[in-house]
């Protein structure tokens, strides 16, 4: 995977960020086409974009977490099959649908929680399928692909503004705000979700705070969502994690919002671990618990989360602190990456096309009923 320093850029950037997390980048002379990912292990130190030019390479940037968050992950897999289309060798469609097949499973394979990485490989199969059957070359359902990525891409920006304005209603006014991991522009094409909220509550003159959860042990808040926040302007404070309970008895906290990596059809909600321990805090004190996510976050195929896979990453993310060993050699360590909180802890899921409150069987189906604007 080739690196780049991108520290001088002064490219176009999407109009919700003043960085991109994402970006296509056309082959050009000796360049050829690929994908270019913001290095979020290098964040908030260096801006470094690197150039994915296979889908293989999308996938290790997936892995190692150079790209994350669920709806960012959706975006990279849609590039990724793209890509896995066009550097094709396929003679034939129905050879190429067998390699996407490949492709598909191996990309889903590297976070296997994020239901969005899925519904974006799923999305791309399904239209070159269509497109095999309607006798279309194996040049053409690449072009496709890389169309449906652009537009996947495009969407997810404009879905985020939309749950922006939803939730920046019920953000109190003066309130402080707690959240957890990082669901900015940078777990995102653009914008956020919870983040995203909370950003929309700010642009709309609420005057709050944000309390940034540090989020052990990969630090998305505190090297991601501080980083954010500051470019932003929107004042916050930096907490470990095990500060939250504390501040909430003290009655710092009047809000709480997280993003999430799969909803079920009942409302249970997988997001990263730490988030149900906080859900149940802000209960015991009588806190209002939101999510904030995208339709394509719910997966209607499982009826409670019990069905969600929980992805169990490397201990070695554990027993270091920023690559440095905290723990004695040979230490026994556990790092499952999201933890599912039960509905009932959930005061409302807030999505692109309004919130839903409990029960949330039915008020989630009403939403996937309700007309696109
Ligand atoms: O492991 P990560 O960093 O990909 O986990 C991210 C989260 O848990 C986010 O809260 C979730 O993906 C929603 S992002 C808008």
């Amino acid at each position: 995977m080739a690196t780049q320093d991108l520290s001088f850029r002064t490219g176009a950037q999407v109009e919700s960020s003043p960085f991109n997390t994402l970006e296509w980048r056309p082959a050009s002379g000796e360049q050829p086409e690929a994908l270019l990912l913001l290095d979020q292990l290098l964040l908030p130190h260096k801006i470094v974009m690197i150039a994915c030019p296979d889908y293989q390479a999308v996938g290790r940037a997936i892995s190692t977490m150079q790209v994350r968050g669920a709806p960012a992950l959706g975006v990279a897999g849609a590039y990724g099959m793209a890509l896995a289309a066009r550097k094709s060798g396929a003679a034939t469609p129905q050879e190429l649908l067998a390699e996407l097949a490949l492709a598909g499973k191996h990309l889903f394979e590297t976070r296997p929680t994020a239901v969005n990485l899925g519904w974006a490989i799923n999305r791309s199969q399904q239209l070159a399928g269509r497109l095999a059957a309607e006798g279309r070359s194996v040049p053409e359902i690449g072009d496709a692909l890389l169309d449906l990525a652009q537009q996947i891409h495009a969407e997810d920006i404009k879905i985020n503004r939309r749950m922006g304005a939803f939730g920046a209603e019920v953000v109190p006014e003066g309130g402080n705000v707690l959240t957890h991991c990082n669901t900015g522009s940078l777990a995102t094409a653009g914008f956020g979700t919870a983040l995203g909220v909370i950003r929309a509550a700010h642009e709309a003159g609420k005057k709050i705070h944000v309390w940034v959860g540090e989020t052990r042990p990969y630090l998305q808040g505190a090297r991601l969502t501080a980083w954010e926040l500051q470019q932003l302007n929107i004042p916050y404070t930096l907490i470990t994690d095990n500060m939250a309970g504390h501040l909430m008895q003290r009655g710092r906290v009047q809000f709480v919002i997280t993003g999430a990596d799969r909803i079920a059809a009942n409302g249970d909600t997988a997001n990263k671990i730490g988030t149900y321990s906080l859900a149940v805090l802000a209960q015991a004190h009588n806190i209002p618990f939101y999510i904030a996510a995208p339709l394509s976050t719910v997966d209607l195929t499982i009826p409670d989360g019990s069905y969600i896979p929980i992805e169990e990453r490397n201990v070695a993310e554990v027993t270091t602190f920023g690559g440095v060993r905290i723990a004695p050699e040979g230490a026994h360590a556990l790092h499952p990456a999201f933890d599912v909180t039960p509905s009932r802890l959930i005061a409302g899921i807030i999505t692109e096309r309004g919130i839903a409150r409990p029960p949330f069987e039915s008020s989630i189906k009403a939403l996937f009923e309700v007309e696109e604007a």
